[in-house]
C-alpha cells in the first residue's frame, strides 16, 4: 500500500470513529432529554388534574362525569393520549385517535384501576414503549373508584430523534467522503516531492550525479529536497576530485616511465654508457617512488584516520625537526625559537610537514644562506614555521604552489613533483588550521603552519 493511501486510511478511520462517537453521544443525550420531558409532561397533567379538581367545574354527580368533563376540556398533545378508568374498566378516552390503544388492554386497565395513589410506569405496545401516569380520583357519594391515565408514546417521540440522527449521519457520511477526496489530493501534493526524491535516488548511479530535485517552497519536504541536492553536490565534487587526482597522478607518473624506457631502449654496450644509464634509471625510479609515497599520503588525507592526535611537546618537536634537517645539506641552520608547551596534535604528521618545508627551503637556498625552524603559541593558536633567506617565491606563483602537481616559476630544472606543499596544507587542515606564506623575492620565504591550540592536561602529557 502506498504511503498516501496509508496516511489517508488512518485519518479517515480516526474521523469515522470520532463521528460515530459523536452520533452515539448525541443519541444518548437526546433520549435522556426525551425521558425527562415525558415525565415532566405527565406531572404537568397531574397538576392540571389537581387544579381541575379544586375548581367549581369539578362538581359532578359521579366519577365518570367528572373524568368525562375533564377529557372534554383537555386535549392531548402529539404522542400523548388520555383515558379514564371507572369501576375497574376503561370508560372514555380523549377524542384524538392514539397510535396504539392502551384502554383495550384489559389486564393493564385492571392493574391501573387498583392504584390508590398517583403512579408511573412503562409498558410495551405494538408501537414501542409507552410511559404512563395513573392519577386516581373519587367523588363523594359515588362508590366507584376512578382514575385518569396519561400515556406518552416514547418511540413515536423518539422518531424525531432518529430523524435528526439520520440527517446527522448522512451529513457526516458526505463530509467523510469529501474529506477523503480532499485528503487524497492534498496527500498527493504533499508527497509528490518525496516521490521525486525517490525517483531521483533511483536514477542516480555513480555515473550520473548531475540530476537534481526541483525544489519548490520552504516547508520540511522542500528542505529534504534541498538537503538531498546538497548531498549530491558534495558527492559530485568528491567524485570529480577523485577523477582529477587519478588523471593528474597518471599523467605525472607517465613522464618518468617514458624517460626510463627511452634510456633503456637507447642503451648501448659501452660500460660508461651503461653506468650512466643505470644511474639515470635509479634516479628516475627514486623519483617515482617518492611521488607514489606522496600520492598515497595525499590520498589518505581526506580520511578521518589521517591524523592521530596525542600529546606533543612543541619544544621537543622543533628541536627534533632541526636535528633531522641538518644532515640534508650544508646550510646555515638556525633555531628561531621554541614554544615550551605541550599541545594536542599529531607529532609525526607535523614533523613530516616541516620536513617537506625544509626540503623546499634546501632546494631554493645556497650553502651560505640561512634556514631556520621555529615554534610559538599564542593564547589560541600554535605556529610552526620554516624560514629561509633564499630566492623567495615569485609573486605570480604564491597561490598556485599549494595546488597538487603545481610548481612555481622558480622551479625550472629541479625534479620536484609539486606534491610537497599540498601535503603540508592537508596536514595543517587535518589539525583545523592552514599554511601561510610570507616571502620577499630575493630575500627568502617563510612558510608557517598555524592551527588552533588545544592544551593537554599535565597527566596526559606525562604518559
Ligand atoms: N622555500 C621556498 N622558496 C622558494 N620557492 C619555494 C619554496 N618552497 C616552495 N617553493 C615553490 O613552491 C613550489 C611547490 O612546492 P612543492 O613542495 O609543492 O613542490 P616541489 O617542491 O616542487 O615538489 P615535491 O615537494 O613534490 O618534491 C616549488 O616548485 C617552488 O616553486
Ligand atoms: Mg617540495
Amino acid at each position: 500500500m502506498s504511503a498516501r493511501a496509508r496516511i489517508l486510511g488512518w485519518v479517515l478511520l480516526v474521523v469515522l470513529l470520532a463521528l460515530a462517537g459523536t452520533l452515539l453521544a448525541t443519541r444518548t443525550v437526546l433520549h435522556n432529554q426525551l425521558d425527562q420531558r415525558l415525565d415532566t409532561e405527565i406531572s404537568h397533567e397531574s397538576a392540571k388534574l389537581r387544579a381541575y379538581l379544586a375548581s367549581p367545574d369539578s362538581r359532578q354527580p359521579d366519577v365518570d362525569a367528572l373524568l368525562h368533563r375533564y377529557l372534554e376540556r383537555n386535549l392531548p398533545e402529539q404522542h400523548e393520549t388520555f383515558f379514564s378508568i371507572v369501576g375497574g374498566a376503561a370508560a372514555r378516552r380523549s377524542a384524538v385517535e392514539p397510535p396504539a390503544r392502551l384502554d383495550t388492554d384489559r389486564a393493564l386497565v385492571a392493574d391501573l384501576a387498583r392504584a390508590t395513589t398517583p403512579g408511573y410506569g412503562t409498558v410495551e405496545t405494538a408501537v414501542g414503549s409507552v410511559r404512563y401516569g395513573v392519577l386516581p380520583v373519587s367523588v363523594e357519594g359515588d362508590p366507584r373508584r376512578g382514575a385518569l391515565v396519561v400515556a406518552e408514546f416514547v418511540d413515536h417521540a423518539a422518531g424525531q430523534i432518529d430523524d435528526v440522527l439520520g440527517v446527522m449521519a448522512a451529513m457526516s457520511g458526505a463530509a467523510l467522503v469529501l474529506a477523503g477526496l480532499v485528503g487524497w489530493l492534498v496527500a498527493g501534493r504533499i508527497l509528490a516531492p518525496v516521490r521525486e526524491v525517490r525517483l531521483a535516488a533511483e536514477q542516480i548511479g555513480e555515473s550520473d550525479l548531475t540530476r537534481r530535485i526541483d525544489v519548490r517552497g520552504s516547508d520540511d519536504v522542500a528542505a529534504l529536497g534541498r538537503t538531498f541536492n546538497t548531498m549530491l553536490d558534495r558527492l559530485e565534487r568528491a567524485f570529480a576530485d577523485q577523477r582529477e587526482f587519478i588523471d593528474d597522478a597518471g599523467h605525472e607518473l607517465r613522464t618518468p616511465i617514458t624517460i626510463v624506457r627511452g634510456h633503456l631502449e637507447l642503451m648501448g654496450d659501452d660500460p660508461d654508457d651503461l653506468a650512466v644509464t643505470r644511474r639515470l634509471v635509479q634516479d628516475e625510479l627514486g623519483r617515482v617512488q617518492r611521488m607514489v609515497d606522496d600520492l598515497l599520503v595525499l590520498a589518505k588525507s581526506g580520511r578521518p584516520d589521517f591524523v592521530h592526535p596525542g600529546a606533543v611537546d612543541l619544544a621537543d618537536l622543533t628541536v627534533e625537526t632541526l636535528a633531522k634537517a641538518r644532515p640534508l645539506a650544508e646550510r646555515v641552520w638556525r633555531l628561531d625559537g621554541v614554544a615550551e608547551t605541550t599541545v594536542r596534535a599529531d607529532g609525526q604528521r607535523l614533523v613530516q610537514a616541516l620536513l617537506q618545508l625544509v626540503a623546499n627551503a634546501v632546494r631554493h637556498t645556497t650553502a651560505e644562506q640561512e634556514i631556520a625552524v621555529g615554534s610559538a603559541v599564542t593564547a589560541t593558536s600554535v605556529r610552526l614555521w620554516v624560514r629561509d633567506t633564499g630566492e623567495g617565491v615569485p609573486p605570480d606563483s604564491r597561490t598556485r604552489i599549494f595546488e597538487r602537481f603545481k610548481r612555481g616559476s622558480n622551479a625550472d630544472g629541479d625534479d620536484g613533483a609539486g606534491l610537497g606543499l599540498p601535503i603540508v596544507a592537508a596536514i595543517a587542515a587535518a589539525h583545523g588550521g592552514s599554511v601561510r606564506l610570507d616571502s620577499v623575492p630575493g630575500r627568502g620565504a617563510t612558510f608557517t603552519i598555524e592551527f588552533p591550540l588545544t592544551r593537554v592536561s599535565t597527566v596526559e602529557a606525562l604518559r
